[in-house]
Parts: C-alpha cells; sequence; structure tokens
C-alpha cells in the first residue's frame, strides 16, 4: 500500500485556473505575503490589519505552519484562532490563499508515529526540531495528512475570502531525499512500472558495471550511503531523483485531490523552487498538476542579481506555458539562510518585484508580512521589519502597492510575456545528471551555463525566453541548447528536425553527450548531435588550477577566454566554418584548434561553441553573429532599451495591442532610456513623473525601472 501512486507517468493535465478577486473586487496584481499571526498576540492582529491596508495588500498566505495549533492532539482541533483571523482580514478586503497546513508535522505527532520521519543516507533518523520531518512515501503520514485536508476543506469550503489553496510548502525543500524502507519499497515499484523486468534496470543501469547486476526487484536498493571517495551508479542516482520528484508528487496530488474533492471551486497551486541553483524537484512536470504555477524566488547577490532573476522568472513563466503565475515568495531585504546575508540596495525591493511582474507574474508575495521576534527566521527581512512602520522597507513595500495598483488598473493582469525571437533550453534532468561527482569537471553545470547565455543575449540586448525541454522551444528562431548533457533519441530529433526546417541553433560543450539513461552517445561528442553541429570531438581538456603547472585559461583569437572546459574538435565537416580558433602553446595541443563552429545543416544553422567562455566571452563571440543569422540585436523587444545597459520586456495585453513595455537598468551608473508611450509607474527614475503621459527620455538610476504603455507595433 506503500507506494501504489508513486508511478513514473505524467498525469493529466489540469486546466488553468487563476485565483478570482473577492467579491466586489476588481482583478489585480495580488500583493501581499506568508502571513503567521500565530507568532504574535492578538492586539497585533489589528496593527496588522491597519499597515497591510496601508500598503494596498491584497492577499496573504496563511497556517502553512500551523499544523500545531490547529490540531494540538490526535482528536483535538482549533479552528477559532484561524477563523478569527480569516474573518478579520477578510473584513478588510484581503483574501487568503490558505495552506493545507501540512508542511511540518506537530510533535504530538513525530511522538506517537516516529515511523514517519525520514532516514538519511546512512540510515540515520532525520529527527524533528527543524520542518518538513516526514517521508512522502510513508502510509501512517499520509492518513494524518490527508485528514488535515479534509477538515480544512471542510472547515473553510464556504468561506468567501479563501480564493486559493496553497498545498503544503515547498515540497522537497528538506526532505527531497529520503532513505527509509518506505521509499525503497516505493522505488522498487517504481522500477517496475518504469522498466517492467529487472534486466531493462539492469541495462539502464549499467549494472554490469562492478558487478551491480540483479536478478529480482528486491535487490534494488536506494543510492545509500557508499562510503566517502566512492562513486555512486549514475544512472541509479539520476533514477532517484527522479523517483523521489514523483514520490512527492503522489504525495501532493493526493492532499490536492483530497482538498479539491470538498472544495471544487478554489484553484490551487504549491510553490516551486526556481531559483538560483536550488530547483530541487522536475517542476516542468509538476507545473502539469497545479492550477496555476506559483514561485519562490530569493536573490543572487551580487552582479547577476536582475539577470538571475530575470532567467529564473522567465523559466517559471515558460514552466507555465505563458500564463500568468504567483510569485509566492521572495524577500524584501536580507534572508537569514546564506553565509553572509546581505541586503537589498536602495530601490531593489522594487525593482525586483516588478521584474517579476514583467516576466509574467499576477502576484506578488513575500516571505513573510512581519518580521519575527523568535525562531529560526528572526533575521530573515520582512515587508514589516523589526524596526517597525517607520523604516525603509515599510515605506518601499507601501510605494509598491501603489505601483502594482496603477499597473492593474491598466489592464496589465492577465496580459501576458511577450514571446522573444530567442528560446534558452532549460533541461532538469541534465541539471541532476552533471550533479554526479564522476564526471569531467565538477565546473560543468546545467544551472549556470544557460544563465550566462541569457546574460550574454541581454548583453546583445535580447531578452530571451528561458523554456523547458518539454516546451515548445522549436517554435523560435533560435535556440541555445546550453550544457543539455542528456538528450534521448527524441529530443536529438526534435533538434534536428529544427534545424533542417531552417531553425537556427546555438549548441555548447557538454550538450548531447549521453541518453536519458546515462549512456554516452558513442563514436564521438556530441554523439547525439554530431551530425546537426558538423563537428566530432575525440577528447576533453578540462581547465583547472589545482595543480601546479596545469592551464586555467586558454584564448580564443577572437578576444574571448575560456575556463574550465574545452573540447578539443578534431574534425569539422565540409559545411562547417571554423570561427574562432585556440590561441595556445604547441605543446597544449590546442593551437588552432576550432573553438566556435558555424554549420549548415538544411536549411537551418548550428553554431558550436566548443568552451566556457563565461556571459562576456559568449557576448563577444555571439554579437557579430546575430545578424548573420537574421537575429539583428534587440530581437523580439521593443527596441527603446539602451543596448546592454538595460533590459526590455514587453508584457502583451489579451487584445494583442497594447504592450506594456518595462525597462531597467542593468547597471550601476545612470542610463537614459526612450519612453514611447504612457508612463504608468517609475521607480528610481528621473523626469519620469514629468513625461507621464508623454513620449521622452527617461534617466533610470542604479536599481531603476519605468513602466509604460503603448499600442505602437514593435520593431523587429
Ligand atoms: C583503480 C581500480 C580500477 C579503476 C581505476 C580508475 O585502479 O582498480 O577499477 O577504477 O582505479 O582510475
Ligand atoms: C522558504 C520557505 C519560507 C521561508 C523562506 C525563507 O521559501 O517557504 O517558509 O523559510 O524560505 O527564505
Amino acid at each position: 500500500m506503500t507506494s501504489k501512486n508513486v508511478a513514473p507517468t505524467e498525469g493529466t493535465e489540469r486546466t488553468y485556473r487563476f485565483p478570482r478577486p473577492l467579491a466586489g473586487h476588481q482583478p489585480t496584481i495580488w500583493y501581499g505575503g506568508d502571513y503567521n499571526p500565530e507568532q504574535w498576540p492578538e492586539e497585533v492582529w489589528d496593527d496588522d490589519i491597519r499597515l497591510m491596508r496601508k500598503a494596498k495588500v491584497s492577499v496573504v498566505s496563511l497556517a502553512i505552519f500551523s499544523w500545531a495549533r490547529i490540531q494540538p492532539g490526535p482528536d483535538t482541533w482549533d479552528f477559532a484562532w484561524l477563523d478569527k483571523v480569516i474573518a478579520k482580514l477578510g473584513a478588510a478586503g484581503i483574501a487568503v490563499d490558505l495552506a493545507s497546513a501540512t508542511a511540518s508535522p506537530a510533535p504530538w505527532l513525530t511522538n506517537l508515529h516516529p515511523e514517519i520521519l525520514p532516514r538519511d543516507a546512512r540510515g540515520d533518523v532525520v529527527w524533528p526540531g527543524a520542518r518538513q520531518h516526514w517521508r512522502p512515501t510513508s502510509p501512517v503520514f499520509r492518513t494524518y495528512a490527508l485528514e488535515m485536508c479534509r477538515r480544512m476543506a471542510e472547515h473553510y469550503k464556504d468561506n468567501p475570502y479563501v480564493v486559493s489553496w496553497h498545498v503544503s510548502n515547498e515540497y522537497g525543500c528538506h526532505n527531497f531525499f529520503d532513505y527509509s524502507d518506505d521509499a525503497q519499497n516505493a522505488f522498487r515499484d517504481w522500477a517496475k512500472v518504469k522498466y517492467g523486468t529487472i534486466d531493462a534496470v539492469n541495462d539502464a543501469w549499467g549494472t554490469d558495471f562492478w558487478a551491480q547486476r540483479m536478478t529480482s526487484f528486491d535487490q534494488i536498493i536506494p543510492p545509500k550511503f557508499i562510503g566517502e571517495g566512492n562513486f555512486m551508479n549514475p544512472t541509479k542516482l539520476l533514477d532517484y531523483k527522479r523517483f523521489s520528484s514523483d514520490a512527492l508528487k503522489a504525495f501532493y496530488e493526493a492532499e490536492r485531490d483530497t482538498l479539491q474533492e470538498i472544495t471544487p471551486d478554489k484553484p490551487l497551486t504549491t510553490n516551486f523552487m526556481v531559483s538560483g541553483e536550488s530547483v530541487v524537484l522536475d517542476y516542468d512536470d509538476w507545473a502539469r498538476q497545479v492550477d496555476f504555477v506559483s514561485n519562490d524566488h530569493y536573490f543572487t547577490p551580487g552582479t547577476r542579481h536582475l539577470d538571475e532573476l530575470a532567467y529564473a522568472s522567465s523559466l517559471v513563466d515558460g514552466m507555465s506555458r505563458k500564463k500568468p503565475w504567483w510569485l509566492m515568495e521572495q524577500s524584501t531585504s536580507a534572508v537569514n539562510w546564506r553565509t553572509v546575508n546581505y541586503r537589498k540596495r536602495p530601490g531593489e525591493l522594487l525593482r525586483d518585484s516588478y521584474a517579476h511582474v514583467a516576466m509574467g507574474a499576477d502576484a506578488v508575495c513575500y516571505f513573510q508580512w512581519r518580521q519575527s521576534a523568535a525562531g529560526a527566521e528572526k533575521f530573515h527581512s520582512s515587508m514589516v521589519p523589526h524596526a517597525g512602520e517607520d523604516s525603509q522597507v515599510f515605506r518601499d513595500v507601501c510605494e509598491l502597492g501603489e505601483g502594482l495598483g496603477k499597473l492593474s488598473e491598466a489592464g496589465v493582469v492577465g496580459s501576458t510575456l511577450a514571446k522573444s525571437r530567442v528560446a534558452v533550453v532549460f533541461d532538469g534532468d541534465s541539471k541532476w545528471a552533471l550533479e554526479h561527482t564522476a564526471t569531467p569537471t565538477q565546473a560543468l553545470q546545467s544551472w549556470t551555463e544557460p544563465l550566462d547565455w541569457f546574460t550574454a543575449l541581454l548583453d546583445c540586448g535580447v531578452t530571451a525566453d528561458v523554456v523547458p525541454i518539454r516546451g515548445e522551444w522549436d517554435s523560435y528562431d533560435a535556440v541555445v541548447l546550453p550544457t543539455v548533457y542528456l538528450l534521448s533519441a527524441a529530443n536529438a530529433e526534435r533538434v534536428r528536425t529544427y534545424v533542417r526546417n531552417g531553425g537556427k541553433v546555438f549548441v555548447t560543450y557538454g550538450s548531447g553527450i549521453s541518453n536519458e539513461a546515462d549512456h554516452i552517445w558513442l563514436g564521438g561528442y556530441p554523439g547525439a548531435l554530431r551530425d546537426v553541429t558538423g563537428v566530432r570531438i575525440e577528447e576533453f581538456n578540462p581547465l583547472g588550477d589545482d595543480f601546479p603547472g596545469v592551464d586555467a585559461k586558454v584564448k580564443l583569437d577572437n578576444g574571448a577566454v575560456a575556463r574550465d572546459w574545452i573540447d578539443v574538435i578534431s574534425s569539422t565537416a565540409s559545411t562547417c566554418e571554423v570561427l574562432a580558433r585556440y590561441k595556445a602553446d604547441e605543446d597544449t595541443g590546442l593551437n588552432d584548434v576550432p573553438a566556435i563552429t558555424l554549420n549548415q545543416f538544411g536549411q537551418g544553422q548550428a553554431v558550436y561553441v566548443g568552451a566556457k567562455l563565461g556571459s562576456k566571452g559568449i557576448a563577444k563571440s555571439i554579437a557579430p553573429l546575430l545578424a548573420r543569422l537574421g537575429l539583428a540585436s534587440r530581437a523580439g523587444v521593443d527596441t527603446d532599451a539602451a543596448g546592454a545597459d538595460v533590459m526590455s520586456v514587453t508584457r502583451v495585453a489579451a487584445d494583442g495591442k497594447t504592450r506594456f513595455v518595462f525597462q531597467f537598468n542593468r547597471t550601476r551608473h545612470n542610463v537614459a532610456v526612450q519612453v514611447r508611450g504612457t508612463v504608468l509607474v517609475s521607480s528610481h527614475a528621473v523626469n519620469a513623473a514629468g513625461a507621464a503621459g508623454e513620449s521622452g527620455e527617461v534617466t533610470l538610476q542604479p536599481a531603476g525601472v519605468v513602466i509604460y504603455e503603448t499600442d505602437a507595433v514593435p520593431e523587429k
């Protein structure tokens, strides 16, 4: 009974539904955050509501970590406090995104049933003391969690203020891997469904390597601790990640279906973590199983702040298949979980939120409303900081509420992110596979290489769309495959067909190396795409600085510099033109070796970039190519941006005509932009007020943004 629902299959897609406004209210870009009133005495609740109104907050997420309050014992239930909070919020016109309250089990439950606790790779118990200490494959935990869902749904089914369900919270954040017996049984069942026979598992996992051949499914164990310095079977590990995502998804679906049966009219979501490196689950698969996509994003400190945010958000928009989505969490300033918790610079609180809206968010929320005075997150910034109402953060929070209101009135709600001409492909499976510790270099990374391309394209004036590999990247004028290490035969064929029919593809080093089982495509790399790219690679030349006398970098004759990785391209097809070569000492064997090539394949072209060049090196290398490939710079965006200094993003209204143009300063100095329409909102922008309603020049300060509306047809 443990795992009957954990199957490696993709269920029926759900129909898109976004939370509707409260009765008597107009649709707005939802604005608010996680609200944890149980951390405060009741008199603070009234002050919360006063401040929420002041900030124009329209929604809060409630009860995410309230299990111990709602069900203080196996047979005791207490909804009174929650009823009271919701009534107060509703009376103030504030809607509730209500949690299933199942994210973290109460102490009585883990005391009573310690068998719900996960086990780590060594078999040790993962104890309570923080949160999310439960295993998704535990039938006992499932019973209790579904009972909570049922009670919550029964209790709030007719509550007019509850506009959506927030199922659990960040599944897998702390319990992605579980190595318990429940997990082991479920993994065996999962493998049975996926492979049918143990021999098929053996074939996929390559078990003749190191005498791992199995003769029955009960010989399958999770990838438990194997001793330091040893190497796990890579395909088993990859499959364990797939299984773990599926196991959590099956659990989510059980919670969802329990809620849905009782409250069919309330749309539901669960918050993803597409943010930095922390893409834990197969979110593009999960996105088919929510009514609307929601995401938690936490900023990357330093110079990549805006680019990484836009890249991650664009990927979320891709997962949502360009339907408006919900930004469930972000921080107003510092988080508390990094080694050093940098605050946001002036203007970044507003700028970040507008950037999420630009990328398709129709809700802007934070973790959390009021900064905690106690507990593990007391140093995490919030909408109401420790300093209180009289603070820059709260003034910015109020300004943002105003600004979002103006965008809503202008009709931004329900508009969608305009399609770019360039798609950067993201493949979560490749990211999982490359995390393995026995690869040519640990510097090969499937999160940062697409980000480098996104940034390089911005440097060339192009705001690309980040598109999951299951998405429609082959409907774009150009596609980037950045370290898409795993390529199934079907996906390789998709690339082939796309280029043959006139598509333009940029393929990087580390792409098309293995199939979906991580078996190498033989005959020379990139085995899956040798014909398309016209290159053949016999050996890799990783770069590093961990031994005396090894090379950390190698120059290209176009001025770019390779670090971490070079493909030794040993031959090129007759249809292939070499665009750049390495300049290195003869004894390296790299001098004059092709670094970047352009192949004519069918009606299309394939550019191959055989080294890790970083965003600057990529930009330098592709800038001269864009015009040649018919992708003149600023392709697909409104052309008012001041080149690389500005990120320009457009949302298009449902009428297909009205366009909302968002322009962001990407630099740390002032930048002038041309506004060609009616200014709706600006922040850290000079003369914007004067230009309101007019076209004209606006100076964007660092973190500055201007948003205007236009009916003009964009230049191509
Ligand atoms: C050892 C082992 C071999 C192989 C090599 C790899 O020598 O005996 O099986 O793993 O290391 O370097
Ligand atoms: C996650 C969680 C929140 C909070 C924030 C802090 O996103 O969902 O409860 O812990 O991180 O950044």
